[in-house]
């Protein structure tokens, strides 16, 4: 990595005839970067260590006859740096005759042709003609997997690909292996690239060796438009361009790509797979083009005015037979903020409190009792690069938002303590210095052991309530080592997504926050989606801000579908994998009267619970604005056309209400939607919020329970490229891993009676009347007692709660 300067001692130098000053430590690149002077190159890198193999920065240094590598050699007082000169040039061009040597003139049919440094600079600083004669290196290709292609001829060995998997992603997928004209750059075990940041290598190449496989000779760089936008995928919105190319078919904007935009307090320069590769979902067949109404048992394209006028139909006769709250609204996280606002103003008016976007979570109630707050802190990057301390509280954050853990992996390779308390031992790439594996109840009962041991040490005086709420509870030599992490140490505990899907996420939360408000840790919820630290800002929920002091209460989604209802209006969700119980999700909104979806996809399950389908502007489709982790409010407009004649949701609302006969929906475009919301008037998250978080203790028994005899926990996640309706629809993305394969600790197996399966064993799993059956392995990396069963995203079988208890069945031959 570019060095830190420890001590900015100023040194002053000849930079091509004028004085410059820098600081000790600094390379003479560095300097002439900072001064507008180019000096070419193709293995240093900003963000890289220094490896100085290409040569290709050679400049003459006090007059000297040989050249010193600009990337590699360090500034000193008075020296004399010539960049133009015939000793300089000369060095240049031998380097790059040296290089083209082995290239291959295969520009024409190169992606990379156009954005490429080895074409750029072979013009700008090669010598145009080439005295080598012989034949040329061919190197046999590599397999990277379905995401980066690979034509090895093309390398120059900067070893750039090499350094980030090395010193960025912590996963060395690449290495090199030989030495001279020998050395190739190759997948050491033949696995390709697995990393969730793999793509990062595709812009680092700075030749054609490592392009884009999804976007392998769809175009060239000059025909697209570049756009700024921030990607969908988490609550982090990197900051992106997307590339556009106006197709010659129907002549639309069509998304080509998708590259990092440089954010220094977000993503930096990187991007996660996920943010690159999605793009392709969206011209994936189960593309809705056409509003369309259930016919019987088949469908009919309808045009908007008869599929809306049958929506308010619908709605008005559920209201008048059954009352407004037989209504139900489950969103997406991602949902923008306009979108929220004039979806929850509608059911609002229609006298609806039941609406949600928390659809992975069933313990909501310390959200719903923070209504006049944000429940937690925003989370800055350059806060948790200095941070002493960050502890993982059940959050896979590599998987969850890969950016945010690449930021935490280069902030534990400069010192911070990471400590992990997850149901899995999951494949961290960087150092853990504490981990605790438990799930179910266990996991809240650490929790509880970390406030006693913080209690025992005198770092807090508990109240009489907490300390009947933690009666049955005692510390441990492990809740004692992390108290004491906890109380000497600031940075943050950071909740992922088993954490906040936990079925007892409040008592999750109380702790935490309880932890919080006596260390320097601060609490950050890792939110699923996009947006749903804005939906919360904006009230959206069943609990809704009557005034300053009240609110009126409607039912989350997790009530709505224990208890369900006449009519579902869905936008943007498939809840038969994004609910927390997807079995009883898909059971409530089978019987229901009716259910309307806005939605850009389709599946062979919506299709069947659904009654009406109402086609919606997908991802780089709609003008918008969400809310980030960091407390930003990123506004966008739409950069792609509408695909076939789907809208905007905030206008399918609108259109809706007014069919209503709803009053105050007269917005014409959206700036006047914009304008009514406060949240965007004023621009500031506090102006909108201003209420204090809840901090009394958890129910009694939500602490003191046990996972008794046999019972079982299931670890239901759900995976990092099944996310959300567009990423799943990515093809690339989705891997034979992605595959339903049980995982339990081989203890587990012992404890419930039955031998080591071995890992050739099919089972069935149970969760209330919903079986399932899938091969299941031993791994000692899943908690002891629990089940590891993701969350099945095809085919018709589905289990119940993401986390709640779960039955295995073995054959009686494996007993
Ligand atoms: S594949 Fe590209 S990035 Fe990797 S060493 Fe070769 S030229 Fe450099
Ligand atoms: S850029 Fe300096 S040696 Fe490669």
């Amino acid at each position: 990595m570019s060095e830190v300067v420890a001590t900015k001692q100023s040194v002053s130098f000849i930079l091509d005839g004028k004085e410059v000053t820098g600081y000790r430590g600094e390379t003479i690149i560095q300097v002439a970067d900072r001064e507008g002077v180019y000096i070419p190159r193709f293995c240093y890198h900003e963000r890289l260590s220094v490896a100085a193999n290409c040569r290709m920065c050679l400049v003459q240094v006090n007059d000297g006859k040989k050249t010193l590598p600009a990337c590699h050699a360090q500034i000193s007082q008075d020296m004399v740096v010539n960049t133009q000169s015939s000793t300089t040039r000369q060095s240049q061009q031998s380097v790059m005759e040296f290089l083209l040597i082995n290239h291959p003139l295969d520009c024409p049919i190169c992606d990379q042709g156009g954005q490429c440094d080895l074409q750029d600079l072979a013009m700008g600083f090669g010598k145009g003609v080439s005295r080598y004669e012989d034949t040329k290196r061919v190197v046999k290709d590599e397999d990277l997997g379905p995401l980066v292609s690979a034509d090895m001829t093309r390398c120059i060995h900067c070893t750039r690909c090499v350094r980030f998997g090395t010193e960025i992603s912590g996963i060395p997928d690449l290495g090199a292996l030989g030495r001279g004209e020998d050395m190739r750059i190759l997948s050491y075990l033949k696995t390709g690239l697995n990393s969730e940041v793999s793509g990062n290598v595709i812009d680092l190449c700075p030749v054609g060796a490592l392009t884009s496989k999804p976007h392998r000779y769809r175009g060239r760089s000059w025909s697209f438009t570049n756009h700024a936008y921030y990607s969908a995928h988490d609550c982090l919105q990197s900051h992106v361009y997307v590339h556009t190319y106006k197709n010659g078919i129907d002549g639309q904007d069509a998304v080509m790509r998708v590259v990092p935009r440089q954010c220094d307090s977000i993503n930096q320069i990187w991007l996660s797979d996920r943010d690159r590769f999605s793009y392709l979902g969206l011209q994936h067949r189960d593309r809705l083009t056409h509003p369309m109404i259930r016919d019987g048992k088949s469908w009919r394209v309808v045009d908007w005015e008869t599929a809306l006028t049958l929506v308010s139909e619908k709605i008005q006769s559920v209201i008048k037979d059954h009352g407004p709250e037989q209504i139900g609204a489950l969103i997406s996280p991602s949902t923008s903020l306009e979108e929220g606002f004039i979806g929850q103003k509608l059911l609002h008016t229609l006298g609806c409190r039941n609406m949600d976007y928390r659809l992975h979570q069933r313990d909501t109630d310390y959200m719903d009792s923070a209504v006049h707050t944000l429940p937690q802190e925003f989370l800055s990057f350059e806060q948790l690069d200095n941070s002493q301390c960050v502890v993982l509280v059940g959050s896979y954050i590599r998987h969850e938002q890969p950016i945010a853990g690449l930021r935490l992996r280069a902030a534990s390779l400069k010192g911070t303590r990471v400590l992990s308390i997850n149901p899995i031992a999951h494949a961290w790439n960087f150092h853990c210095e504490e981990e605790v594996v438990v799930a179910g109840q266990d996991f809240v009962q650490f929790l509880g052991a970390c406030v006693v041991s913080l209690a025992n040490f005198g770092a807090i005086e508990l109240s009489d309530r907490w300390r009947e709420r933690l009666i049955h509870i005692d510390s441990s030599t492990q809740s004692d080592r992390f108290a004491k992490y906890l109380m000497q140490s600031d940075g943050y505990l950071l909740l992922g997504q088993y954490a906040q899907s936990h079925p007892h996420a409040s008592a999750i939360y109380k702790l935490c926050s309880l932890i919080s408000s006596v260390t320097q840790m601060r609490l950050v919820m890792m939110t699923p989606g996009t947006n749903s630290t804005g939906l919360h800002a904006i009230g959206y929920g069943p609990c809704h801000r009557v005034d300053s002091v009240n609110m009126s209460t409607g039912e989350s989604s997790y009530q709505m579908i224990d208890r369900p209802k006449q009519l579902y209006l869905l936008q943007q969700v498939e809840p038969e994998i994004d609910h927390y119980d997807p079995a009883l999700a898909r059971a409530a909104l089978t019987r229901a009267q009716t259910v309307v979806a806005i939605t850009s996809f389709t599946s062979p399950e919506m299709l069947e619970y659904a009654d009406i389908l109402l086609p919606a502007a997908a991802w780089t489709e709609f003008s918008g604005s969400w809310v980030n982790i960091t407390g930003e409010i990123n506004t966008f407009q739409a950069i792609k056309p509408l695909h076939g004649q789907s809208k905007s949701a905030w206008k399918i609302y609108r259109v809706l209400a007014n069919l209503l006969k709803c009053e105050g929906f007269t917005y014409h475009d959206i700036s006047e939607l914009r304008a009514d919301i406060p949240l965007l008037s004023s621009g500031c998250l506090d102006e909108s919020i201003d209420g204090e978080v809840d901090l009394s203790p958890p129910l009694p028994r939500q602490l003191a329970d046990q996972v008794v005899g046999s019972e079982l926990t299931r670890i239901g996640e759900l995976g990092h490229y099944q996310m959300d309706t567009l990423v799943r629809r990515c093809d690339p993305l989705q891997r034979p891993a992605d595959k339903v394969i049980a995982k339990i600790h081989p203890d587990t197996v012992r404890r419930l009676g039955f031998d080591d399966p071995g890992n050739d064993v099919v089972v069935s799993l149970k969760q209330g009347q919903n079986v399932i059956s899938c091969p299941l392995l031993t791994d000692k990396t899943i908690a002891k007692g629990a089940v590891y069963c993701p969350v099945i995203c095809h085919g018709d079988s589905q289990l119940s709660g993401r986390n709640d208890a779960i039955e295995i069945l073995f054959s009686e031959d494996d007993q």
